[in-house]
């Protein structure tokens, strides 16, 4: 039983949460150790990038994803938690966003060559076993995002969602080399979850 790193991608409001905890659970059930991670990170990168989201600190879309690489890279190899030391002590690692992210969102500023080269070129970030992405229509993300929040973050205006999941449709034709499925997630939570899991299943 080897570890497998494991990506689930996909809009503010596309169900990544719930989706994330059932998944861990059910291979936890079947015998793996399984550790849940998320970018950003709770690391100090992360901290700076939650300010920028919510509005706090000003950064250029250069600046920002500039954080964002930093704070992967201190993902990867943190020595305590990183992702590359749970993986080396067995554990699949299941994680909320990644490199995937970057493009989509930052992308859209930045185009992707620059983001796409800087991520292939750095060796501490490792490629996902699997990146799942879970879709749905913009209209269900942005009312879901309505209903569980009180304030938006920069990126979850109505009309910055469509553009993100066109970029993400972008960012997966240029990684077509990369292990990526695309999920329906505008469906019932189990009716997702039997997808997902059966495409987990298959590199397990
Ligand atoms: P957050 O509320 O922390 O999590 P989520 O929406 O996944 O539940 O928001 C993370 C935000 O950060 C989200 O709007 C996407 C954005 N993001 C980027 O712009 N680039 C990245 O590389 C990553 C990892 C996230």
């Amino acid at each position: 039983m080897s570890a497998k790193f494991i990506v689930i991608e996909g809009l503010d409001g596309s169900g990544k949460g719930t989706q994330i905890a059932r998944l861990a659970a059910a291979l936890a059930e079947r015998g793996h150790r399984v550790h849940t991670t998320c970018e950003p990170t709770q690391y100090a990168t992360g901290g700076l990038i939650r300010d920028a989201l919510a509005g706090l600190t000003k950064r250029t879309p250069a600046e920002l994803a500039g954080l964002f690489l930093s704070d992967r890279i201190a993902h990867c190899e943190n020595p305590q938690d990183g992702i590359k030391t749970l993986l080396n002590r067995g554990f699949t690692v299941i994680c909320d966003r990644y490199y995937y992210s970057s493009l989509a969102y930052q992308g859209m500023d930045l185009g992707l060559d620059w983001l796409i080269a800087a991520h292939r070129l750095c060796p501490a970030i490792i490629r996902p076993d699997l990146c799942v992405f879970l879709d749905v229509p913009t209209e269900v993300a942005d009312s879901r995002i309505e209903a569980g929040r009180a304030g938006r973050e920069i990126y979850e205006e109505r009309s910055t969602i469509e553009r993100v999941r066109q970029q993400y449709k972008a960012v997966f034709a240029a990684l077509s080399d990369e292990n990526i499925r695309v999920i329906d997630a505008s469906r019932t939570p189990d009716e997702v979850f039997s997808d997902l899991l059966s495409e987990v299943l298959k590199i397990l």
